[in-house]
């Protein structure tokens, strides 16, 4: 028998890996560790899975979470902050180490290898701090996720009156991928593959300006991808939804220089190898977005 341990499983990709496990493994073999248990969804609660509390920022915590393990998957921790990130995911590491868990899976990002997208930095250092461990590792450059599209779009919403989205330096294809894939093909992944460094990714890049001419059509109205100046993109976007702040939008200015560099414009088979069917088409996500945001 071969436990498995969930981390981030009440967020969005981690309680899709859980739902496809579930079809894979019996419930009692499956263990979830979250942040605050009594935050545990109804479907955790039904499935018959063990809940125990895990807080990467506590390791004493996760020493008790991880306990038993055979397989481990670390959901990266969602902060933009890389060295809190960072931390998290080695107090993360280390407590498997403790706990003799004899396979870490840990959920990184798209971005290349030696991206200049400051948001794949902490998933850098967290890949080569996992395999510096000698804990036998699988890492997952989880593709983008089609689902958020408006962020790379700078927040377009359809039910706004908006008729431009304003980008720094570069726009670039994406192979987007929908949370649900990936949240299969990780549980499928969990069967095996040690040591290595996988991509999942859609099936086919689409670039920004595309999904703008996507949306224009789907709405009936105008949208324009504009490529300004960082200084004028922080100017038109600050204070948007979420009220994200300059120092924000200039963090995230580093992903449109990525872009420009194609790091997202790759299409990797093995999800839809995995899989052994085809992914969702981004266009479909589009479309439910768009439909829910026009309501
Ligand atoms: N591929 C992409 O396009 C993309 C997009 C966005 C984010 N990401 C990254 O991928 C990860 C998974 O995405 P997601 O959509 O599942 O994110 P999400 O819905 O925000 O889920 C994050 C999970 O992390 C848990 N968590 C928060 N603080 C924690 C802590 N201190 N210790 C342990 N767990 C903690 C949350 O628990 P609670 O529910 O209790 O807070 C939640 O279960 C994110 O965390 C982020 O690093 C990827």
């Amino acid at each position: 028998m071969t436990k498995y341990v969930i981390t981030g499983a009440t967020g969005g990709l981690g309680s899709r890996v859980l739902k496809y496990l579930l079809k894979l493994v019996p419930a009692s073999d499956i263990i979830v560790s979250l942040y605050n248990p009594s935050g545990a969804t109804q479907e955790i609660k039904d499935s018959g899975v063990e809940i125990r509390r895990g807080d990467y920022g506590d390791p004493a915590s996760l020493d008790q979470a991880f306990a038993g393990a055979d397989k481990l998957l670390i959901v990266s921790h969602p902060s933009m902050t890389r060295e809190l990130r960072v931390q998290h995911h080695k107090n993360a590491i280390d407590a498997a180490k403790r706990a003799g868990v004899k396979h870490v899976y840990y959920t990184s990002l798209a971005f290349a290898s030696d991206s200049v997208a400051f948001l794949m930095q902490a998933h850098l250092d967290t890949e080569r701090y996992l395999k510096a461990s000698g804990l036998t590792y699988t890492i997952l450059r989880e593709g983008i996720y089609s689902e958020a599209y408006a962020f790379y779009l700078r927040f377009f919403y359809p039910a706004e009156d908006k008729s431009e989205a304003v980008i720094p330096y570069s726009d670039g294809g994406i192979a987007w991928v929908s949370r649900e894939d990936l949240g299969e093909g990780t549980a499928r992944i969990m069967g095996g593959f040690e040591n290595q460094t996988l991509l999942l990714t859609g099936s086919r890049s689409i670039t920004l300006k595309e999904i703008a001419a996507k949306i224009s059509s789907l709405l009936g109205r105008d949208l324009r991808l504009v490529i300004a100046s960082e200084d004028e993109y922080v100017r038109v976007n600050v204070g948007k939804d979420g009220q994200p702040s300059e120092e924000f939008l200039r963090t995230w200015a580093t992903t449109y220089k990525a872009l420009g560099r194609s790091e997202l414009n790759v299409v990797d088979p093995l999800l839809q190898q995995v899989l052994v069917r085809e992914l969702k088409p981004f266009d479909e996500t589009l479309k439910e977005a768009v439909s829910f945001q026009v309501q």
